[in-house]
């Protein structure tokens, strides 16, 4: 099979490798789409955080994926052959804290699927049986392969609390798009999204935001208290890991305000605790991917209502041989999702 591997850290390359073997617990996945991702830029570039995050080279990049079962290890229940699965990119252990008590997502020996495995950038990927995701038929595999994001984006909405009220999406990347799109979902009544890229804020307007502002623009913080009665958002959600975005966060988050944290900022950021948190009562909440399986379930059933539409983040699709021209678009800031069929 055709297989996109991290050779060296100065060398990616479509390789033919032998279809993978499996072991007693895992399952074999024909993979029908894949997405890329902000970490496969980062795994391909070799920066500092993919040098520290534990991967052993060669490995065969991409986590975001969706395919058919073909094959499964012989300790594996509920899964047949021709399932339609996701990966579910967090590993639990099943034995810590975390793992019993309802938090597997958090493990405390937490792996991640194609970081301390080989991922799904191939035609055909081993995923371990705890995080294969059995998804209904009616998704289709474009759909399928957003939905490790998508959920990340979910469940940080749904911690938001946003029905009937007003949330602010702060970056407008895959994540605060998906993020846009669930605010929608669930109900949230005045939508505003901020981005530095206009290609992002037309997406965000496509999803139907009320309104798009230019994060440069002094007049952000005017416009979302104008927008709210004086008062602030009721909700913001951080997606863009900048200091400017987490900082400009609490400034447009009401007093007593819900801020969800996804965004995973380079070096630690600066708060001023007593006027934006303290005094503010701000409660400020982190998301790491999705609950297994809370999430995972409310997503599905909001995709076949139809109530959750991620479609207008979709920008490209692409055959897996031509995986080099998705790596230049994503990182001509000219994208949002890029989609590979291997
Ligand atoms: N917590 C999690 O589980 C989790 C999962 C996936 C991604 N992430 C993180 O979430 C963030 C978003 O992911 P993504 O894939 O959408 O990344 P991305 O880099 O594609 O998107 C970030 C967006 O923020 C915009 N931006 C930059 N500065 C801004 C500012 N001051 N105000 C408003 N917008 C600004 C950028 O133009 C960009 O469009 C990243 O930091 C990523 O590492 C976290
Ligand atoms: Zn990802
Ligand atoms: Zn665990």
């Amino acid at each position: 099979m055709q297989a996109l591997t991290k050779i060296a850290p100065d060398r990616t390359e479509l390789k033919k490798l032998p279809i993978p073997r499996y072991g007693a617990r895992d399952v074999l996945v024909h993979v029908r789409s894949a997405a890329l991702c902000g970490t496969d830029l980062h795994v391909y570039n070799w920066n500092s955080w993919a040098q520290g995050a534990g991967i052993h080279l060669p490995v065969v990049m991409g986590h975001e994926c969706c395919g058919d079962v073909v094959a499964f290890g012989s300790e594996v229940k509920g899964i047949e052959a021709g399932d339609k699965v996701v990966a579910e990119t967090h590993i639990p252990c099943g034995e810590c804290y975390q793992c019993q008590n309802g938090e597997q997502h958090i493990c405390h020996n937490l792996k991640m699927f194609s970081i301390h495995t080989d991922g799904c950038f191939a035609e055909y990927a081993v995923i371990p049986a705890a995080c294969a995701r059995k998804i209904p038929r009616e998704i289709p595999y474009d759909v399928g392969a957003l939905m490790e994001p998508v959920g990340t984006a979910l469940r940080a909405v749904a911690a938001a609390q946003v029905g009937g009220k007003s949330v602010v999406v702060v970056g407008c990347g895959p994540i605060g798009l998906f993020a846009v799109a669930a605010a929608a979902a669930l109900g949230a009544a005045k939508i505003i999204a901020t981005d530095s890229s206009a290609f992002r804020l037309a997406v965000a307007e496509k999803l139907n935001v009320d309104m798009a502002l230019h994060s440069a623009d002094k007049n952000n913080v005017q416009a979302v208290l104008g927008a709210t009665g004086g008062y602030g958002a009721d909700a913001v959600i951080e997606a863009s890991g900048s200091r400017e975005g987490i900082k400009q966060s609490f400034q447009l988050l009401r007093k007593g305000g819900r801020v969800v944290l996804v965004g995973l900022p380079d070096n630690p950021v600066e708060l001023d605790l007593v006027k934006d948190v303290v005094f503010k009562e701000a409660k400020i909440i982190g998301i790491h991917g999705r609950e297994m399986f809370k999430t995972w379930r409310q997503m599905e059933n909001l995709l076949v209502s139809g109530k959750l539409v991620v479609d207008p983040v979709i920008t490209h699709i692409l055959p897996l041989a031509c995986w080099r021209d998705g790596f230049e678009l994503a990182k001509s800031g000219q994208a949002c999702k890029v989609i590979y069929h291997p």
